[in-house]
């Protein structure tokens, strides 16, 4: 079955107290089996997540926001994709917050990319640009594009552009690509109902268990 892919990012946010309650809330919905819900907590949350899923049978997916670009070994503070693989199925790699405030180039999120696929993750590719694809070509990447203007503004780019970009991306292939950047419970069925357009990638919107429970409501 084609599923549509609806990503929570909570980028740098939650306590493990929060990230509780957040689960107990949502966990109390029945999604459709048509949904893959994937949550990209902290990595301080993906061992709890990881259980608390696994204990109460949840249809959620787990993925890292990071990982890095080397194997396991003497790299202080990196996070390999051996030690995310015990917890999680995704990683997010390049988003825009990464190449913008860490100076990631295209040459790390090719190398991230690589060790991600060497562990069996799915790497989500944010790009802000079709420029951005070069080089990985690899079938198991969905990309995730996101318009630089739209993250967090409240100004997302209009649903028929954005299915424009997303069958450029395809370029023909089965290849998954997402839309996120400002997407809310108001317009994102402008987006999961596009032929080229597989998921939303929510970023502000996927914080509070209620809005994010009215934002996939809207889809069904
Ligand atoms: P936003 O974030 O939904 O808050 O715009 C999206 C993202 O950064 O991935």
């Amino acid at each position: 079955m084609k599923k549509t892919l609806i990503v929570a990012n909570w980028k740098s946010n939650k306590t493990k107290s929060e990230a509780r309650n957040w689960i107990l809330e949502v966990s109390r919905q029945k999604f459709p089996d048509s949904f893959e819900v994937i949550i990209f907590p902290p990595f301080t949350l993906l061992d709890f997540l990881d259980a608390f899923i696994k204990a109460n049978n949840l249809p959620f997916k787990l993925g890292a926001q990071d990982l890095s670009p080397f194997e396991s070994g003497a790299y202080t503070g990196e996070i390999s994709a051996l030690q995310i693989k015990e917890f999680a199925d995704y990683v997010l790699i390049g988003h825009s917050e990464r190449r913008t405030n860490f100076s990631e180039s295209l040459e790390l999120v090719r190398k991230k990319t690589e060790r991600a696929i060497a562990q069996g993750l799915i790497p989500i590719i944010c790009i802000s640009d079709i420029k951005q694809t070069e080089g990985l070509d690899q079938n198991e990447i969905i990309f995730a594009y996101e318009p630089l203007g739209s993250i967090g503004t409240g100004n997302p780019e209009g649903p028929s552009s954005v299915d424009k970009i997303g069958e450029r991306i395809k370029g023909g292939s089965d290849r998954k690509v997402i839309y996120g950047g400002s997407v809310d419970f108001s317009n994102i069925k402008n987006y999961t109902s596009q032929e080229n357009i597989s998921g939303v990638l929510v970023g502000l919107q996927s914080l509070e268990a209620e809005s994010f429970i009215k934002l996939i409501n809207n889809v069904i």
